[in-house]
């Protein structure tokens, strides 16, 4: 982080924070989700594995220009790692891209909904984007309406290609001109 005073940023229902190797067995149980990672750029991967890319996002700057950079949802009370978001900065840091995931057992209380509220005002407080985009599968309907449920709107469609199977995807987008205040 580049920053330290831009993490934690709790909410209603979550925290926003750094990831740790301690959420190892946490981030293990959900990303080991077939269901749950049926329309996500990652697959499973083995604990060392893992372990390595908490260990890379627990120092990773933020923003990271080119990159993806991912943080924590974690329950307020005692912290535990109930899912994760990502950040992708273009180079010339005009607009992020954003990805989440949360474990099953956390859904249908709107807490996805909070934290990435709460991630598009990180965005647009401290870095220079002047919009935030999310790309997600026309399938995944609970992306869909979480997207739609923060005011990002569809600004595009078009085919692609994931894991060799044909489909289509929509490009939604919250400009910093509407984000709320
Ligand atoms: C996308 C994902 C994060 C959405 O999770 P979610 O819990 O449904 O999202 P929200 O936080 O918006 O919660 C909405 C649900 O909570 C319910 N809810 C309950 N209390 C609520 C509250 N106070 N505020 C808002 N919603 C509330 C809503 O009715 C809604 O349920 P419904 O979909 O059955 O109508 C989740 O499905 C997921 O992790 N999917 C797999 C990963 C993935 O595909 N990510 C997208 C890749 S781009």
């Amino acid at each position: 982080m580049t920053d330290p005073r831009l993490l934690p940023r709790p909410g209603p229902g979550f925290v926003l924070r750094r990831l740790s190797t301690g959420d190892l067995a946490e981030f293990q149980s959900y990303r080991q989700d077939t269901e749950l990672g049926r329309y996500q750029g990652w697959l499973p991967t083995p604990d060392e594995q893992a372990r390595t890319f908490l260990a890379e996002m627990s120092q990773a700057p933020f923003p990271n220009p080119g990159d993806w950079v991912q943080i924590a949802i974690a329950e307020p009370e005692h912290g535990l790692l109930i899912g994760d978001v990502g950040v992708y900065m273009d180079e010339a840091a005009t607009y992020a891209e954003i990805g989440f995931t949360l474990a099953r057992s956390a859904q249908g209380r709107g807490i996805a909904a909070a934290a990435i509220r709460e991630l598009l005002r990180l965005i647009f407080e401290c870095t220079s984007a002047e919009r935030v985009i999310g790309v997600t599968d026309a399938r995944n309907l609970p992306s869909m309406r979480l997207m739609e449920r923060v005011g990002m709107r569809m600004t595009a469609t078009s085919q692609a290609v994931f894991r060799g199977e044909a489909c289509v995807e929509h490009t939604y987008t919250l400009t910093r001109a509407d984000a709320r205040p």
